[in-house]
This record gives C-alpha cells, structure tokens and sequence, in this order.
C-alpha cells in the first residue's frame, strides 16, 4: 500500500500544511511589527512629495499675488508673461557664442567678417581675367545665349525687356560697361554695385543699389547671362567664360562696389 492511500500519513500531511501557513503569518506580522509598524512612508517618496508640496505652494501664492504662472526650471523660476520670456530668450541669446563663417557666400555685406575677410582675401588680379577673354569677334555659343535669355528674365525687372533701361536700373543697350572688362561685370553681379553711376556719358542716380546676385548662382549661369548681354539688345563683344567667374567667386561678401572700384571704360567714369 502506497502512502498516499495511507489516511493517517495523509492527516499528518494536512496539519503540516495549516502549520506551515500560519507560520508564515506570524513571521510575517512580527516583521511589520518590529520594522516602521507598516505606515512608515519610504523616505525617497517622502522627499519627493515636499518638492511637490513646494511647488504647490509656489504656484498657489502666485495665484494668489495674481501673478503670471511660472516656468520652474532646474535651479531658476521663470515669469511666464511675455516679458519675462523675452528675457529668458534674451539671455539665452546673449550667452550663445557666434559661430566663425567661412563661407563667403554667407557673410553679410559690410560687417566686421566681410571686412576681415577683404582684408585677408588680398586683390584678385583682374587683368588675369580679363586676359582669359576670347579675342574679339568671338561667336557666342547658341546653348549658352538660349540659357542667358532665361536667366535675363530676372535682370529685366530693372534693366528693361529689351535693355533699355528704366527708372530703377540703367540701360544696358549700348552700355560702355557692358561691352567693357569682363571682370568689372562679373564683380558687379557678385558684391553689387551703388552709387551714381555714369553709363554712356549719362549720369545716373537710382533709388536702391544693384544687389549682388551672383553669389547664389553657378559659374556657368553667371557666364550665360553676361554673355547674353553683351550680344543682345544691339551688343556685340565676345564672350564670358565660367572660368572667369570662378577666379572672382572670392569676392562674394565683400562691401558693395561704386563706380570708382570699376576699371573705367571711357574717361572720366
Ligand atoms: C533690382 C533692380 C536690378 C536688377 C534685378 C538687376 N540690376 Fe543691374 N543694375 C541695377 C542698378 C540700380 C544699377 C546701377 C547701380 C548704380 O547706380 O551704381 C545696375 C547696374 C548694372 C550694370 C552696370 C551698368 C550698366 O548699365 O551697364 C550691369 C552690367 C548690370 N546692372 C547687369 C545686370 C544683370 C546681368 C542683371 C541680372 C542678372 C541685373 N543687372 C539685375 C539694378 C538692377
């Protein structure tokens, strides 16, 4: 006979088992007992909700003193009203550091980088790049005369349809300063140009400056257009090469030209 068919070992069994059972409880109640008597709150918790209560407390007064809500961040309060933010933004602003730009092409004109850059930069010699410039009766080519057309459309605005000119921009039909030194047009479309300015023996004195446009167009594009010019509207002078662009692509960001930074084209320009 097996013992589990055995009733007396299966009675014995039964009371170890409610023993064991009790046992439990009363450890269990001795250690509650002896250990915080079981309402004792956990300290960590306990430092936590004091915060809690503090700020509480902190927004409540606020409301009380009708104040604006505040912002609290680690260490500081911030008055939410829209003062308060814009000292906070303010702060924040002036603690920041200015990054160096390298970049010409994000200098802004006449600040102290553009100067420094000038400065350093050193002069480009133009005579180089004018030196580049195919002999004259040069043919332009088609494909470069249809993009310029294209990107004349943006020229047009100021300078006229057909080149004429018009109260915000000179004429470029017939313009010494077109038929002239490359580089003085490739340097007008990179820093811009201001100023009075004497196109053809006509004095000129516009409301606002040429801007430089240059900087945020490719070699090829820039070319394109002034070779477009030059053998447009009655023009005929040889062509601008991309290359010639690029060995002036340094003077992006300096200070904006006037007349007296061009090399002259008849005298007393
Ligand atoms: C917002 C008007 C405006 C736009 C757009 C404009 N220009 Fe000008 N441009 C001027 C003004 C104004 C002057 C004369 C600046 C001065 O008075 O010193 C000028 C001068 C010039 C000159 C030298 C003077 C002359 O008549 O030959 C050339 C060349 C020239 N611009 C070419 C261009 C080309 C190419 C474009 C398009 C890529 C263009 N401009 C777009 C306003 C503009």
């Amino acid at each position: 006979m097996s013992s589990h068919d055995n009733p007396l070992v299966r009675f014995s069994a039964f009371w170890w088992g409610i023993g064991v059972i009790l046992l439990f409880f009363v450890v269990l109640l001795v250690t509650r007992f002896f250990v915080g008597g079981g309402d004792a709150p956990d300290p960590l918790e306990e430092s936590a909700r004091k915060v809690r209560l503090k700020t509480l407390a902190e927004v409540e007064a606020a409301q009380k003193a009708n104040l604006a809500p505040k912002v609290i961040e680690e260490g500081s309060i911030v008055q939410l009203h829209p003062q308060g933010v814009f000292e906070h933004l303010g702060g924040q602003l002036v603690g920041s550091t200015p990054t160096k730009v390298d970049d010409p092409a994000w200098v802004v004109p006449g600040s102290a980088a553009a100067e420094e850059l000038a400065a350093a930069g050193g002069e480009v010699d133009l005579a180089a790049v004018d030196a580049l410039t195919p002999e004259a009766g040069t043919a332009p080519d088609p494909a470069v005369m249809e993009k310029g057309q294209q990107l004349y459309m943006v020229c047009m605005a100021c300078h006229g349809a057909n080149g004429e000119g018009g109260p915000v921009g000179p004429p470029l039909a017939g313009a010494d300063w077109v038929a002239g030194p490359v580089s003085n047009l490739i340097r007008i479309q990179m820093r811009g140009l201001q100023g009075p300015l004497v196109v053809s023996g006509k004095e000129y004195n516009f409301p606002a400056p040429m801007a430089p446009m240059g900087a945020a167009q490719s070699d090829a594009d820039v070319a394109a257009v002034l070779t477009y010019i030059r053998n447009s509207f009655g023009n005929s002078a040889p062509p601008v090469l991309p290359e010639q662009v690029e060995m002036l692509r340094s003077e992006i960001g300096k200070p904006m030209l006037t007349q007296g930074d061009l090399i002259p084209v008849a005298p007393g320009s």
